[in-house]
């Protein structure tokens, strides 16, 4: 019997909150000028380059978050977040966060602990986290797929 690609490739998940799917046209100065579709198109290959198979997600609404969060949690699933605006004050995200088995990375293509918005300097994400990366543009979701490719290689 031969493995197909799919059962030699460990699963991660790259979830994206809110306004995240108006990357390009969103703020450019703060976020880029790259879509969405092209950051997902970016996440898939550079899974395929580490042996992950990525799936991406994005979305305007909580419960559809949460209920991806749960079922990371169900499957021990790896996953890279970037909740957006809920990152700073949801405690349903980190009750959520919590209950995950398998690695956590938190990604902000922005610094928002350097931001001027008081708000945006608290995480419900960070204390879940193995690893938190902010600052580094669509290369953070890179480095987030690297760490979580060099932990499943253990
Ligand atoms: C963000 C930073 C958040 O403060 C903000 O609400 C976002 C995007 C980032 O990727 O830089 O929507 O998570």
């Amino acid at each position: 019997m031969s493995l197909g690609p799919a059962a030699d490739q460990r699963e991660v998940w790259v979830l994206n909150g809110p306004n995240l799917g108006r990357l390009g046209r969103r703020q450019p100065e703060i976020y880029g000028t790259t879509t969405f579709a092209e950051l997902a198109d970016l996440a898939r290959d550079w899974g395929r380059d580490l042996g992950l198979a990525v799936r991406v997600e994005q979305t305007n609404h909580e419960g559809v978050l949460l209920d991806l969060l749960n079922e990371a949690a169900d499957r021990a699933v790896p996953v890279v977040l970037n909740a957006a605006a809920w990152t700073h004050y949801s405690y349903a995200l980190f009750d959520a966060c919590a209950q995950l088995e398998a690695p956590l990375v938190e990604v902000h293509i922005s610094a928002p602990s350097k931001r001027p918005e008081e708000f945006r300097h608290t995480s419900v994400v960070t204390p879940h986290a193995a690893l938190v990366i902010e600052g580094e543009g669509l290369d953070g979701y890179r480095r987030a797929l690297e760490f979580i490719a060099a932990q499943s290689a253990h």
